[in-house]
């Protein structure tokens, strides 16, 4: 049995092999509506979300299965002091695959190693979120046509943002790839991204405060929101929440083809007269995601459809 806690734990052929099912899902819907019958996946959040969540319960309904879960730990029994590693072992007799997000990091691996069901890191507290790696990384291949041989600029909360740090641990793995990273100097990519990930695996990167300096040489703008409820305090909050602002102007300076993700939610940092501008793919990544977790679930689940 496997489970799902960092992008590191498929290989780059078992991820290219993933995300080619994602994107055989994407031609022929029909082919996969019932692949999962009679099979349940339980969401167990902890923390709020509204695409991970949802995005895992219509993959599993467009696969044919059915869902069960709570969204938030008030309305579980962790309210009344339950652990995770109790939680799981009683989902484990309800369903037959988990995705889970905490506040606290490492919490859904916890949870993995007492469940005899897979279980999914739906996001764990400031460290990890392996399915939005994965959206991410179908997005580009999808729009893009490869995965290596890219400038990416990662913009923003870089300290907090775990979509960040689990994409970077991901791309590091393909050839060429260079990383600029944008972010105030408060909210500078961790020492054990820098260091551990990036120094370590030899790879190009530089970091700069101002988006402008950045946007002419992207293929690929990675904005990303300030992360407000890990903020200890809400000063600094309120002093970074709009350090930057993606707009018409800046978006003239970017190349024709450049494409700006977003892992989504937006607060302030894409201006909506964005929207338009064929380069913001926010909304089809989205889309992709649903595509990403249905082939994830197949794969987890050892479902082959013929
Ligand atoms: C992200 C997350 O939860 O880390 N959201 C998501 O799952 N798409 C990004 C964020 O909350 O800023």
């Amino acid at each position: 049995m496997r489970h799902l806690m960092s992008p590191l734990d498929f290989t780059v052929e078992e991820l290219d092999k993933l995300l080619d099912l994602a994107n055989d899902i994407e031609k022929n819907p029909q082919k996969y509506a019932h692949a999962c019958e009679g099979k349940k996946i339980a969401t167990l959040f902890y923390e709020p979300s509204t695409r991970t969540r949802l995005s895992f319960e219509a993959a599993m309904l467009n696969l044919g299965g059915s869902v069960l879960g709570f969204s938030s730990a008030d309305s579980s029994s962790a309210a009344k002091g339950e652990s995770v590693s109790d939680t799981i072992r009683i989902v484990s007799c309800y369903a037959d695959i988990c995705a889970m997000r905490h506040p606290k990091e490492g919490a859904p691996l916890v949870a993995s190693l007492k469940s005899s069901i897979p279980v999914i890191n739906a996001g764990d507290g400031g460290h990890q979120h392996p399915t939005q790696t994965l959206t991410d990384l179908l997005t580009i291949r999808s729009l893009k046509g490869r995965l290596g041989n890219l400038t990416i600029g990662l913009c923003g909360d870089l300290k907090f943002g775990r979509t960040v740090h689990s994409l970077i641990h991901a791309l590091v793995r393909y050839p060429n790839v260079r990383f600029v990273l944008i972010s105030p100097e408060e909210l500078r990519i961790p020492d054990y991204i820098r260091d551990d990930v990036l120094v370590r695996n030899n790879q190009s990167f530089r970091e700069v405060i101002r988006l402008e300096d950045a946007l002419p040489e992207l293929d690929l703008l990675y904005m990303t929101r300030v992360q407000k409820e890990r903020f200890f305090n809400e000063e600094d909050y309120v002093r970074m929440k709009d350090f930057y602002i993606l707009d018409k102007a800046k978006m003239e300076l970017a190349r024709p083809d450049m494409l700006v993700l977003h892992p989504l939610p937006r607060v302030n940092e894409i201006s909506v007269e964005v929207d338009d501008d064929p380069r913001a793919v926010y909304f089809k990544q989205v889309q992709y995601g649903v595509y990403v977790r249905m082939a994830l679930i197949l794969t987890l689940l050892e479902v082959e459809v013929c």
